[in-house]
């Protein structure tokens, strides 16, 4: 399958991604990466690997519509199999939604539902974790529909918040689990073995 993997930051779970394609624990190819920021390292991590890196900013192409009409069309033109979200920080609208139902997945620092919803990302999804005083938290990867962080979920893992824990402790134990389990979700993709069943992921 080919793959593209949006991107608005550092990258690190696109690199998890690039590194299980390179073992070959992966049937695909990251065909794409797209960042709606400029300067996100992750486009330097995948020029580092030889992957087409393109930055799709609203600036560059005289607004957000006319930016997302490209970034459907680039899509579409490319024959992609599978959209990864990897802290993609841009609002992907609906009519990219529904044409890639099922076949668009997304990962998130918390155990949905908690802690997600519009405005939680980075690190306020951690900082809320803390302010709660939950003793559990974890990563999603669901697939995306019209609902922020309400699709289907495929896979979730834990990591425990100790008292002493701080926000980085957490984000950093929450990260090692993200770049275990959205490398997982797509090799599962691609080995055809997500089958969406009502609201939920059966994994054949
Ligand atoms: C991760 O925390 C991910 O859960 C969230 O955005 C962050 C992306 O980090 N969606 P990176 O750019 O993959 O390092």
């Amino acid at each position: 399958i080919k793959i593209a993997v949006l991107i608005s930051g550092g990258g690190t779970n696109l690199q998890s991604l690039i590194d299980a394609v390179e073992e070959g624990s992966i049937k695909g190819s990251i065909a794409l990466v797209i960042s709606d920021r400029k300067g996100a390292f992750g486009l330097t991590r995948a020029e580092n690997h030889g992957i087409q890196a393109m930055l799709l900013d609203k600036k560059t192409y005289g607004g957000i519509e006319e930016r997302d009409a490209a970034l459907l069309q680039i899509l579409q033109e490319q024959k992609i199999d599978l959209i990864v979200l990897a802290g993609y920080l841009a609002i992907v609208p609906q009519r990219i939604i529904a044409k890639y139902e099922n076949r668009m997945i997304n990962i998130h620092p918390s155990l949905i539902p908690s802690f997600c919803g519009s405005g939680y990302y980075g690190e306020k999804v951690h900082q809320e974790a803390l302010n709660r005083g939950v003793k559990v938290t974890g990563a999603t990867v669901h697939f995306v529909n019209e609902e922020t962080d309400g699709g289907p979920i495929i896979l979730q893992e834990t990591v425990t918040i100790d008292f002493d824990d701080d926000l980085k402790d957490i984000q950093t134990k929450v990260l090692e689990i993200e770049h275990k389990i959205l490398p997982q979700a797509v090799r599962l993709f691609a080995e055809g073995r997500l089958k969406v069943i009502g609201n939920r992921v059966k994994i054949l």
